[in-house]
């Protein structure tokens, strides 16, 4: 049974990947706007990541015996001056959604709670992947630099780098 303070805490984490599917949501419709079909892809893909890092929160909360709510959305940013500054804001992004984890898993340490404390585990190797993979992306786009064949090459191989990143889990 979870604590309310749990529950409340847990909540909180629902709405913090409701709002970061929707962020990935709102960067891909831009980007498959400016033409960049590699880069929509990955972001249409982590869009439905983040709902299912949602759910699963979702589930955990009402088997536990509390209950768990769906929240209102905020709107997204919708325009970017480039696809430089739509992965800068996700890295920022994705470091904030580390120190809610971190938050949670705080909350789960002062009350004892060791079973909400191991799912969150799970979210915190999450995050490091997550972070690890937007610096890689960030470093290539800085090699690339901003000119049209350069960008070409990075849309066609963002892919790539997100596939090699996660077959080497812990690698930063
Ligand atoms: Fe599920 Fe990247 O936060």
């Amino acid at each position: 049974m979870l604590s309310k303070k749990i529950e409340q805490a847990l909540n909180k984490q629902v709405e913090v990947e409701a709002e970061s599917s929707q962020f990935y949501l709102a960067t891909a419709s831009w980007v498959e706007t400016e033409g960049f079909g590699g880069t929509t892809a990955f972001m249409y893909r982590h869009s439905n990541e983040e709902r299912q890092h949602m759910l699963k929160l979702v589930k955990f909360i009402n088997e536990r015996g509390g209950k768990a709510i769906i929240p209102a959305l905020t709107k997204p940013e919708a325009k970017y001056k480039s696809i430089h500054q739509v992965f800068e804001n996700l890295l920022k992004h994705e470091m904030d959604v580390t120190n809610q984890i971190n938050e949670v898993v705080h909350i789960c340490l002062q009350e004892k709670d060791y079973t909400t404390h191991n799912i969150m585990q799970w979210y915190v190797s999450e995050q490091i992947e997550e972070e690890a993979l937007a610096r890689a992306v960030m470093d290539q786009l800085r090699l690339v630099g901003k000119d049209g064949s350069g960008m070409y090459m990075f849309d066609r191989d963002i892919l790539k780098i997100s596939a090699d990143s996660a077959a080497e889990p812990g690698s930063a």
